[in-house]
């Protein structure tokens, strides 16, 4: 009935930490039309418009039934005036104009594909853009102006444009697994990112890497990735050292981390597509392969910030940003993936406060599959 929409429109609080976020929800024409403007606003520098629209599109795949008409958002949060346009042509046209002209605008099409390069971010794709690169096979003449990782990128581009399964993720498990173990046979590795919340697939897979002696911990990322290396089974990697300065303000995390592209061995190689040809000229030569490249991210954290780094590192980006603005705002209290600070009392953990609130963020964590953002 009306009445308990309205109702239901009321309760919706206004952290996305605070609210469930199913991955399948009711309104996905809606919240697919706010990612494109989202993203539009992200490719045009304006980190406001990003959130503005990502929180819209975050508040309504928590609602728990199918938008019928504009009026239905006026009580939700961040639901405001250019959002609700969005909402109303598709709810009463089944497009939005704005939403059309962004998709087939010349910079949203080259932003979006140069972005999908692992080691591409939105500055250097701007640039590129202004520098006259429109597509992928574009980058061939800028050459050895691409940096290590981007030349990997490309290199493997076909491969990495495809989700990684559930099923692969385990198969990577497994070897990254087996790697570290080989140097510290009782090291705890857990999949965290898109996976530990339920999703079935994922652009990459994420690990995170502790143990309850932290000697053990010292030099292990780097001895297994050589490990790896040294059995073929690596394609790209580089180790982002700890930061040792390390301060509770901080929002940066400092945990030691790998980003890598994996050698994932026996998969059979679907066909690539013609675009891919120009830019992978090898492809022919690698058909016959029985490997997928696949990006896997690996975090090494001290025992002792493990159940931060566990939380920081599970996602969704959006979910991570809106906790660590709960707990700034409505706790007084600095969050990221190394602990949990009191800022009134100049960055000191206090745990019975930290007990309560992880057990309250437990209990949110444990309800999968949460979407991203
Ligand atoms: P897919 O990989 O696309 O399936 O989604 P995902 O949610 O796993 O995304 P991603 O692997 O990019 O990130 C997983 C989590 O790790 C997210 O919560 C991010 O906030 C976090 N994360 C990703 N990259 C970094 C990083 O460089 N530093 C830190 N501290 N966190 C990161
Ligand atoms: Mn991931
Ligand atoms: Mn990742």
């Amino acid at each position: 009935s009306s009445v308990s929409r309205d109702k239901a429109t009321q309760e919706i609080p206004a952290y996305g930490c605070q609210r469930r976020t199913p991955l399948h929800h009711h309104n996905k024409e809606i919240t697919d039309a706010l990612e494109i403007l989202a993203l539009s606003a992200s490719f045009q520098g304006s980190e406001a418009r990003f959130l503005g629209f990502t929180r819209a599109s975050s508040v309504l795949k928590s609602l728990p039934f199918r938008l019928q008409s504009v009026e239905e958002v006026k009580d939700l949060p961040w639901c405001g005036g250019h959002s609700q346009t969005v909402i109303q042509e598709i709810l009463e046209d089944g497009v939005c104009r704005e939403v059309e002209t962004v998709k087939n605008s010349e910079h949203f099409q080259s932003m979006k594909a140069l972005t999908s390069i692992f080691g591409v971010g939105i500055r250097t794709a701007d640039k590129w853009y202004r520098d006259g690169v429109r597509s992928l096979s574009d980058l061939n003449n800028l050459g050895g102006k691409l940096t290590a990782e981007q030349k990997a990128g490309l290199l493997h581009y076909t491969d990495l444009q495809q989700s990684v399964t559930r099923e692969e993720a385990g198969t990577v498990e497994q070897l990254i697994k087996g790697a570290l173990q080989s140097f510290v046979p009782d090291v705890r590795v857990t999949m965290t990112g898109g996976f530990r919340r339920g999703k079935q697939e994922g652009h990459d897979v994420d690990f995170l890497i502790t143990h309850p002696d932290e000697e053990a911990l010292n030099g292990l990322l780097r001895k297994a990735v050589a490990w790896l290396d040294g059995k073929g089974s690596v394609l790209y990697y580089h180790v982002r050292a700890r930061s040792q300065n390390f301060s509770g303000s901080n929002t940066m995390d400092g945990h030691e981390t790998c980003y890598s592209i994996i050698a994932l061995p026996n998969v059979c190689p679907e066909k690539p597509s013609p675009d891919a040809e120009k830019i992978e000229p090898d492809l022919d030569k690698n058909s016959l392969r029985n490997w997928k490249a696949v990006r896997v991210d690996l975090v090494v954290c001290p025992y002792s910030e493990y159940f931060y780094a566990l939380l920081g590192w599970t996602g969704s980006k959006h979910f991570e940003r809106e906790l660590r603005r709960f707990s700034l705002h409505v706790k007084k209290m600095s969050l990221n993936s190394h602990g949990l600070f009191d800022i009134q009392k100049n960055a000191t953990t206090l745990l019975h406060r930290r007990r309560r609130y992880l057990h309250i963020l437990d209990s949110h964590m444990c309800r999968p599959p949460r979407e991203t953002p």
